[in-house]
Parts: structure tokens; C-alpha cells; sequence
């Protein structure tokens, strides 16, 4: 059997990190998690993220994978550190990342990180934007309105366009040069970011370099998918599976077209 990518998010948000895996490594199995009863995270403790993560990860280590993805940043913020210390295969965050290629990109050293509360509170995008880089001048601030819309499927709405602009009425006076979209979710919401930050501003998000990491990974230990068969993925939600999967079609087109339905599972407590 082919082992799988496991990938988990608080809801929907991580689809942004599998359409880059689907694009990047079509040949690779992904077995998916969206915490959707439970979402959002972002204005949670730090604590309570942990404890769902450890749930959802020991869920999905049963289907034996070759590699953990934590493609959400409020939950890689939480926990990383930790469930790598608690697990024997490779684990990749979003956080790193997404501070990577924000670095890779700007130009005036000034960048803006928007988040969820948890992310931004956990100053984890500072300190990797620090590490990187030390010279690095960052403005972050939380938009908790964004995560519910997007869970909701309201994302292409005039009351999402609303909300976007409202949260970012001040910050797009920042002298940023690049905007990292520090939550997975934001990608769904990020034209109408981009329109109201201005086309001066380069958006980026984690989910290209996040992909870029997992491959390079697993060439380093040998375990890229060799077959040439389609894989099969699996994807699972705590909430209802019918709106998952709406947005799951939806955002990811033609790479759901074999995938059997969305199964729920309720049973992490
Ligand atoms: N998508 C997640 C993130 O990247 C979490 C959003 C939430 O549940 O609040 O932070």
C-alpha cells in the first residue's frame, strides 16, 4: 500500500495547502483532516489547540502515514514543536514556510503578517521572520471575522468583501511591501484582500513553499510516491461533511472528481 501525506486544519483552510501538494506531487496519496465542529481555532487557548491537535494527529497516525502536515497556523504555532517531539515521522508546519517566502520576496525588509488571534498572539511569524532575517521590520494584526466566512462558504459575498475591508481600513496605511496571509484560510478570501491592500503589495501564503518543503523532504528519505496509478485520498471533518465538501469541490475542481465522499467523524473527544 501506498503510504499517504496526512494533512490537518481546523476546518477547510488546509484545502489551500492541498491544492499546492495536488499541483506540485499529483502522485502523492493525501489523507485530510478538517476539525470543522470545532473551528475556529484562532480564539482559543493555546492549551485547548494542542489537545485537539494530539487528537486529530493520533487519529490519523492509525492510517500509518509517511508524513504530517500541520497546514494550519494557529495549530502550528500551538503545537508543533511539540507533536514533533511525540512522533517518529517528519512533521512541517506552515509557519516557517510562509516567513520564508516573505523573506525570499521583499524588498524593503517591511512586511505585514495577518493571522488568526492564537497566530498572531503567539508572535511565531515574528520570531521566524527574526530568524531568517534580523534586520526584518513586521506589522501583524488579526482579522477573527475572516476564518467563519470561509468555513461558512461566504467567501465570495459582499458581506466577506465588507469584512475585508473594514479589518483592513488602518493596516493598509503600513509601509509593507509584502502581506503574508498567516492563516490557511485567507487564500480563499485573497482578491479581495489583495484589492484592498493595493496592487503594490505582494500577498503571499504558505502554501506554495509549504508543498516545495514536503517534496524535498521526501526526496531526502527516499520515500516520493513511485506509482503511477491516481492515488486515492481520504478526506475527513468532525462537523457535518455536506458544506465541507461543497468547498472542498469547489476550491479543488478537477482533483476531487475521484475522491470518494467526505466522512465525518465524531468520536475525537
Ligand atoms: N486555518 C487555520 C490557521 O491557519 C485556523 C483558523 C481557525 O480555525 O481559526 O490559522
Amino acid at each position: 500500500v501506498q503510504q499517504a501525506i496526512a494533512v490537518l486544519d481546523s476546518g477547510v483552510g488546509g484545502l489551500t495547502v492541498v491544492t499546492e501538494l495536488f499541483r506540485q506531487l499529483p502522485q502523492e496519496k493525501i489523507i485530510y483532516f478538517g476539525d470543522t465542529a470545532r473551528a475556529p481555532y484562532g480564539p482559543r487557548t493555546q492549551q485547548e489547540v494542542l489537545k485537539f491537535t494530539y487528537q486529530i494527529v493520533d487519529y490519523l497516525l492509525q492510517f500509518d502515514p509517511k508524513l504530517l502536515v500541520i497546514a494550519c497556523n494557529t495549530a502550528t504555532a500551538a503545537a508543533l514543536e511539540d507533536i514533533r517531539c511525540h512522533v517518529s515521522i517528519p512533521v512541517i508546519g506552515v509557519v516557517h514556510p510562509g516567513a520564508r517566502a516573505a523573506v525570499r520576496y521583499t524588498k524593503s525588509g517591511i512586511i505585514g503578517v495577518i493571522g488568526t488571534e492564537g497566530t498572531v498572539r503567539s508572535g511565531a511569524y515574528e520570531s521566524a521572520l527574526l530568524s531568517l532575517s534580523p534586520t526584518i521590520k513586521v506589522h501583524s494584526l488579526a482579522c477573527p471575522s475572516f476564518v467563519t466566512l470561509v468555513e461558512q462558504a461566504r467567501y465570495n459575498t459582499e458581506e466577506a468583501q465588507k469584512a475585508v475591508e473594514s479589518s483592513l481600513i488602518d493596516f493598509r496605511l503600513k509601509p509593507i511591501d509584502c502581506l503574508i496571509l498567516g492563516c490557511t484560510h485567507y487564500p480563499f478570501l485573497s482578491s479581495l484582500i489583495q484589492d484592498c491592500m493595493g496592487k503594490q503589495v505582494k500577498l503571499v501564503n504558505s502554501a506554495d513553499e509549504t508543498a516545495r518543503e514536503i517534496s524535498t523532504v521526501l526526496h531526502h528519505r527516499g520515500q516520493l510516491a513511485q506509482s503511477s496509478l491516481t492515488p486515492v485520498h481520504h478526506f475527513f471533518c468532525s462537523g457535518h461533511p455536506a458544506l465541507f465538501q461543497q468547498i472542498a469541490w469547489s476550491w479543488l475542481g478537477s482533483g476531487m472528481k475521484d475522491c470518494p465522499v467526505v466522512s465525518q467523524v465524531s468520536h475525537l473527544e
